[in-house]
């Protein structure tokens, strides 16, 4: 698989990186067997994905853990990318980018990933309660000591990322963005390419809504996660279901899914980096690995994009 420089720095990325959500098996996403968290893992090293995304917050701790165990043997081969500032106590979460909390957080995620350094460090949510200098001024003595080898941030507007690169450099962005999901195309991306800031993606497959499965036989699923993505109900269902067909039928002649297709598509737009993928087993791995592949002409990719263009314009008439 193609590896690319994240950002401005000389760490070298696969295009497709492999996001750890769902192994924390906890009520976002539901039940999870760590035997297919693992296998996850190693069809996706396989399959040449270097690059993985988690978070303390997924399943309580569970995801770094997993990872942790994993990557004993591994620790060298792998970009390691997690995030802080999601604090919780007894099942509620909270976010915290003050100086102490920072601190603590880095230390218990080192511990849980069995390493002694982070290759991406990346705020997670921004916190309107914590000055943005103090937590880029922490993220900065981080990466000044070399315990992380890159700083990112991730949910931040444009003028968050201003703020924070007066304190600090800035090597990524991790936002929402896919095919039904495209706010940052105005303005963030532009600010990205001019400065150099890696983008990887979360939410790539919109949470697997654009595999197609739910709109093409598979029941809804009825975890927290999916149950709230208006993309499945009314009135979005209806119209989502008639442009994933239309979608399906142009690739029809091609080995691809819509899966594949979801996330080449986020490859092939200018400035994106790599596409996180949430993978819960190894067949996902080995499927979603092979979008890095993926290659139609520029007559299919237009008319996907006049399908985009449709839907959007279908949906800005129900405001
Ligand atoms: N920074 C943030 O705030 C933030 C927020 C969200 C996510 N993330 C990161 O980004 C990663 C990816 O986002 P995401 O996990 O929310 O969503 P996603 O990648 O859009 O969707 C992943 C889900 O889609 C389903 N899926 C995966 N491959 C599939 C395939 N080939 N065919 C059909 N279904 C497939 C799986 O769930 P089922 O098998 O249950 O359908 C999987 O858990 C996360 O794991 C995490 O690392 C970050």
């Amino acid at each position: 698989m193609e590896r690319v420089n994240l950002g401005k720095t000389e760490i070298k990325v696969s295009r497709i990186c492999l996001g750890t959500w769902a192994w924390g098996g906890d009520k976002w996403w539901g039940r999870q067997q760590d035997r297919d968290s693992e296998e996850a893992f190693e069809a996706a090293l396989a399959r040449g994905i270097n690059f993985i995304d988690t978070a303390p917050v997924y399943g309580f701790g569970r995801a770094e853990k997993i990872l942790g165990r994993l990557l004993r043997q591994k620790r060298e081969d792998v970009v390691l990318a997690t995030k802080v500032g999601l604090r919780w106590q007894g099942g509620k979460i909270t976010i915290n980018l003050k100086r102490q909390s920072m601190q603590e957080e880095l230390a218990i995620s080192l511990q849980r990933l069995n390493t002694d350094y982070i290759d991406l460090y990346q705020v997670h949510w921004p916190d309107k309660d914590t000055p943005l200098e103090e937590t880029a001024a922490v993220m900065g003595e981080f990466y000044e000591r070399g315990v992380i080898k890159a700083v990112g941030v991730s949910n931040f507007s444009l003028s968050q990322m201003e703020e924070f690169m007066k304190y600090c450099p800035l090597h990524c962005l991790q936002p929402p963005y896919n095919m039904f999901r495209r706010d940052i195309e105005e303005d963030i991306i532009p600010f990205c390419r001019t400065h150099n800031i890696a983008i990887i993606t979360y939410a790539s497959l919109e949470s697997g809504i654009l595999s197609g499965k739910f709109f093409l036989g598979s029941s809804l699923p009825n975890d927290l996660n999916r149950r709230r993505n208006p993309n499945l109900k009314p009135p979005l269902f209806t119209i989502n279901k008639k442009y994933i067909k239309k979608l399906k039928e142009v690739i029809s002649g091609y080995p691809v899914s819509l899966a594949q297709l979801a996330i080449a598509w986020i490859l092939h737009q200018a400035g994106i980096t790599s596409a996180i993928v949430g993978c819960r087993n190894a067949y996902q791995a080995k499927e979603n690995s092979m979008a890095a592949d993926v290659s139609l002409p520029s007559s299919t990719w237009e008319k996907i994009g006049k399908i985009l263009q449709q839907r959007a314009r279908e949906i800005s008439l129900l405001a």
